[in-house]
């Protein structure tokens, strides 16, 4: 059998730590995504679900725990090195879409893959292609401030695709838009991942988007049920 795309094993994380606001967010937290597979992380807020997908973009370290990557301890790494694999093997969409508000939406996701090293003509192309698949290439040349909620979100998901991951992580993508909107976008997110056959965790609190995808994991105490 293949390694496991992503591996969690026994991750801490506990905020402010021996101050009256300390908070126990992870209390030993494991999870193995297969590749091709796309998960659900579905808990309530507050639960640690942004704590435990930063930890496995590499965007932040826990107390204790492993986090491997197709196969690779990632703390063994240089940070060097890490960055590297977090460039090129993991995309993150967050909640709100962060993109670059003085680039345009193409130059979003060029940039990116100009950091991987990737010529301009190529990185140009695949944007458009990108952006084409999810329908918003007629807006290539517009900034974000000049687009619709999901159709910024939608450039999000290009940009997290731009340097073709093996990994997406995606923080409620599709949490800040209304119902119908969501459900679209969506849609978008879940037709780009399956035809890539990307593996992916997504977390939501909306349980028939959850249902759409192979399996859905709860977080509860600081773990995953
Ligand atoms: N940088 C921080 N410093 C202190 N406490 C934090 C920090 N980040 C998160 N927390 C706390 O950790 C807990 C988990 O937060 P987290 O953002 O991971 O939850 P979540 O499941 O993503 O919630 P939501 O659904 O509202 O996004 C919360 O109680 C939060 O207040
Ligand atoms: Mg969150």
């Amino acid at each position: 059998m293949s390694d496991p795309i992503l591996k969690l094993s026994g991750l801490t994380k506990t905020y402010n730590k021996g101050k009256p606001s300390e908070v126990q967010v992870l209390r030993g937290a494991d999870l193995e995504i297969q590749p091709g597979e796309v998960v659900a992380l579905v808990a309530p807020s507050g639960a640690g679900k942004s704590t435990l997908l930063h930890i496995a973009g590499l965007l932040d370290t826990p107390d204790e725990g492993h986090v491997e990557i197709a196969g690779q301890e990632m703390s063994k790494l240089s940070d060097r090195k890490r960055t590297q694999v977090r460039r090129a093997d993991v995309g993150f969409i967050y909640q709100f879409h962060h993109l670059l508000p003085e680039f345009t939406a193409i130059e979003n996701i060029v940039l990116p893959q100009l950091a991987s090293g990737t010529p301009r003509r190529d990185a140009e192309a695949r944007a458009r292609e990108l952006l084409a698949q999810v329908g918003v290439e007629p807006r290539a040349d517009h900034r974000p401030a000049a687009l619709s909620g999901g159709e910024q979100q939608r450039v999000a998901f290009c940009r997290a695709l731009a340097n073709a991951p093996r990994l997406l992580l995606a923080d409620e993508p599709t949490g800040n838009l209304d119902p119908d909107t969501s459900d679209r976008v969506f849609g978008a997110l879940m037709e780009l991942v399956r035809g890539t056959g990307l593996s992916a965790l997504i977390a939501t609190h909306n349980l028939e988007l959850a249902a759409r995808m192979d399996r859905v994991v709860r977080m509860d105490h600081g773990v995953v049920a």
